[in-house]
């Protein structure tokens, strides 16, 4: 009869063998192309010993194409879960050395068991992925696991977050759950993420391109905005990731945890930040960290439609939400990109009890036949969707210029603002004065004998009657024209007495949001 100390010893090579993945030709392969291992990589992001592990001895159960011989270690998926900064999270990784990381029904198995726990004990789910997609061999059974993955991305939506890492080749089904979750994070000549990938590309359209250029990490961080989060290498990417981690809650009936306040750190002075020409640009930036608490700011999708700035920083030791218009871009204007970014970010705040604070100095939506084209009245309607859905309390300011539709898209008081805040360089109007002043006032400008002098004198009175803040003011629309250097201030009384607030909406299944 075998001893409890035999079994013991028994089980540790078990375990051993296992961890091994792939084994060592295939580790060394993922180290050569610059890589930590799955299971290097779960202990790199978790604090310290914090890791247990779960399914270590799940097999697959592929009977075809030779798959009856093949031992896939784990199935090529490692899970469990362990504690960032302490808080609960659960986890998985795929392991490209075992299958490519390829999913089979086991594998996914492993997957939907550890998002079940994490819906059931509401914390968050991270996953890291690097697989090849559905594994081939296993045909519709592969696909099946996909499905249920999907469908529990989606259940747990708004629940619990879910963060994404990007770190491998990513193809086929492999792509659609990060897409289905929260943030999703990519790294420099690492991360690469496509439907279909070079090979086949090549045998159905003929065309030749590299996996970078079809899916790197910088095409989906600047292009397509499937990522959230830029890193230069891995540990780079963990930072990031316990950074968002300590900004944002466990789960939808919780709120990020509170830290000591702190006084912004910028040396910059506010009022010197935007320039009075509303033709400057400037760097909307600056004035975030004017009000956040230690200057600090976790920008997201910094590099795609860099028009539109998002992201969280503190006030008062609580997480905000900053949304805020990025003159220097595209002198700040919303697009179908920017729209899409914003309101994504709104509902991700909204659903995790976050306020929203929105600074405000853009021209209105963009013209042209490309943004007509391209739906910019679907893509721009999920603002005003995502704005008018949000509960959290939702302040905005308004630094300089709210021409037309995105006067109402920015948080206006028409979409429910809690608190609106004017600078006296706030320009409120339909439209740009000289835009105003050729429609309105064409004929006077047609009939005169110095055209340019008339258009001068008309967009001056223009400017003079409606270009500032005290119309809407007069009408209530504004609450507070204020200083500049009162805004941290103001912001922090409004976010204090907004704590409690408790907003209903009519009792529906769910809306209809312009997808
Ligand atoms: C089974 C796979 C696999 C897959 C990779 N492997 N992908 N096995 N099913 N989908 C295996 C390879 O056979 C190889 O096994 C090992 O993983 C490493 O792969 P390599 O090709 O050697 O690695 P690399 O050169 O780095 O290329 C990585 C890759 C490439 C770009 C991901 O493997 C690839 O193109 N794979 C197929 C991608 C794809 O088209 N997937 C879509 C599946 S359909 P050995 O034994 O040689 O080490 C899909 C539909 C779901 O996902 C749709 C849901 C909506």
């Amino acid at each position: 009869m075998t001893s409890l100390r035999q079994n013991i010893l028994a089980l540790r090579k078990k375990k051993a063998i296992i961890e091994m993945g792939g084994g060592e030709a295939a580790i060394e392969k993922q180290v050569a192309m610059g890589k930590l291992t799955a299971r290097e990589c779960i202990l790199a992001l978790l604090d310290k010993d914090s890791f247990h592990e779960y399914d270590l001895f799940v097999e697959h159960d592929g009977r075809d194409f030779g798959m009856e011989k093949k031992v896939l270690p784990g199935d090529g998926v490692i899970t469990g879960t362990g504690t960032i900064l302490g808080a609960p999270v659960c986890i998985y990784a795929q392991d490209f050395t075992v299958a490519g990381g390829s999913l089979g029904l086991k594998h996914a198995r492993k997957i939907t068991k550890i998002m079940d726990h994490a819906l059931k004990m509401k914390c968050p789910i991270i996953g890291i992925n690097d697989s090849g997609g559905a594994r081939i061999q296993e045909g519709v059974g592969a696909l099946a696991g996909y499905g249920e993955i999907f469908y529990r991305n989606t259940i747990a939506s708004g629940v619990i977050p879910q963060i994404s890492l990007i770190l491998g080749p990513c193809a086929g089904g492999a792509v659609y759950s990060p897409a289905l979750t929260d943030f999703v994070f990519v790294v420099e000549n690492i991360s690469k993420m496509f439907i279909t990938g070079p090979n086949v590309i090549k045998t159905v359209l003929g065309e030749d391109i590299s996996m970078e250029d079809l899916g790197g990490a910088r095409v989906h961080a600047e292009i397509t905005g499937n990522a959230h989060f830029y890193a230069q290498s891995e540990p780079d990417c963990f930072a990031q990731i316990k950074k968002l981690i300590s900004l944002i809650p466990g789960n939808n009936s919780q709120r990020a945890k509170k830290i000591t306040p702190k006084e912004p750190t910028i040396k910059k002075n506010i009022e010197q930040i935007v320039p009075a020409d509303p033709k400057q640009p400037y760097d909307v930036r600056d004035v975030i960290r004017c009000i956040a608490d230690g200057s600090e700011f976790l920008e997201i999708q910094e590099l795609w439609a860099a028009n539109i700035v998002i992201g969280f920083g503190r006030m008062g030791g609580e997480t905000v939400g900053f949304v805020a218009n990025q003159p220097m871009v595209l002198a700040g204007v919303l697009d179908c990109d920017s729209s899409d970014k914003a309101a994504r970010f709104i509902r991700f705040c909204d659903a995790f009890n976050i306020p929203i604070v929105t600074l405000e100095d853009m021209p209105g939506y963009l013209p042209g036949v490309d943004q007509e084209h391209a739906g910019v009245i679907r893509h721009g309607a999920k603002m005003l969707y995502a704005y008018s859905e949000a509960t959290v309390p939702k302040i905005t300011v308004i630094l300089r210029k709210a021409y037309g539709g995105g006067y109402i898209a920015m948080n206006s008081r028409h979409l429910g603002a809690d608190f609106m805040f004017a600078w006296p360089s706030a320009e409120i109007a339909v439209m740009g004065p000289e835009g105003a002043a050729n429609i309105i006032f064409r004929k006077e400008i047609m009939e005169a004998e110095d055209q340019d002098a008339m258009r001068q004198e008309k967009v001056k009175e223009y400017i003079e009657k409606f270009a500032n803040p005290y119309v809407a003011a007069s009408k209530g629309f504004i609450d507070s024209v204020i200083e500049p250097k009162e805004t941290r201030s103001l912001l922090l009384h409004a976010l204090q007495v907004s704590a409690l607030k408790g907003e209903s909406r009519p009792q529906k299944k769910h809306g209809i949001p312009p997808f």
